[in-house]
């Protein structure tokens, strides 16, 4: 369980993060949604302990992620981030690029992490793809490799910042069903997304985030469809 309790983070003088309350179960698939600049990333990078909080406590697990006595490479290969522009080793294969944590986090031998990368290439339909380039791939591909190269670190969990939003609007779709794919083997997710449809579709619950406060948490399809706060409102008005 991801637990985030009044958390505050500023950058210099803008707090950006203003008193976040937020529980994510094991199994449960969160979306986050809201404009720009409303602290959204900030907000995936605190739990992952990439930026500091001023304030308040991130347990993963019971973990206290801003404890100075926590391995914040443990807690990060458990949190499997993913992000919007996903850069892979371009002078490796696919295969390569999938296999190389495994190899060099996890400490596999060179075949175990080539089956695990395999096992995760496959399951993300990348299974005829493990000589390519990821250079010579769509983005959707792209983007699926990063997933599986994620996978392949075998995180409880899973932090995912708008990563259809960088792609050609036909190549979402494929992107889409493999979220929708480890949705239904029960993994857990956190996803920032600007899709509504996916986060009223794929998630139990969605948040909307505006300024730094959760304005509104819900059942995803109430959130979407019959919003009960007026900032929830105004934004879907705008984004629908
Ligand atoms: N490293 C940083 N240093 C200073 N300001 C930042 C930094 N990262 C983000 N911000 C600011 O924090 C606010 C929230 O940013 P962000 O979390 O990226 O929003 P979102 O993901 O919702 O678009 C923005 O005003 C942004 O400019
Ligand atoms: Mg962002």
């Amino acid at each position: 369980m991801i637990q985030v309790q009044g958390v505050y983070k500023s950058f210099g003088d803008l707090e950006v993060l203003k008193g976040i309350d937020l529980e994510v179960k094991k199994g449960e698939v969160v979306s986050v949604i809201g404009g720009s600049g409303s602290g959204k990333s900030t907000l995936l990078y605190c739990i992952n302990a990439t930026e500091n909080i001023q304030k308040g406590r991130i347990l993963v697990d019971g973990v206290d992620a801003h404890d100075k006595a926590t391995d914040v490479n443990k807690l990060r290969r458990n949190l499997g981030m993913v992000f919007q522009q996903w850069n892979s080793f371009p002078h490796l294969t696919v295969l390569e690029n999938a296999a190389l944590a495994p190899r060099i986090v996890l400490g596999k031998s060179k075949k175990e992490a080539q089956d695990i990368a395999k096992h995760h290439l496959n399951h993300v339909g990348l299974g005829d793809k493990f000589d390519e380039y990821p250079t010579r791939m769509s983005g959707g591909q792209q983007q699926r490799l990063a997933i599986a190269r994620t996978l392949a670190m075998k995180p409880g969990y899973m932090l995912l910042d708008e990563v259809t939003s960088a792609l050609d609007p036909e190549l979402v779709g494929e992107v889409l069903d493999t979220l929708r794919l480890l949705r239904d083997e029960g993994m857990t997710m956190i996803c920032v997304t600007h899709e509504m449809a996916f986060a009223k579709e794929v998630s139990e619950r969605v948040a909307f985030i505006e300024k730094g406060i959760i304005e509104e948490i819900g059942e995803a399809k109430q959130v979407i469809e019959n919003p009960a706060n007026e900032k929830t409102q105004r934004f879907l008005s705008k984004v629908l």
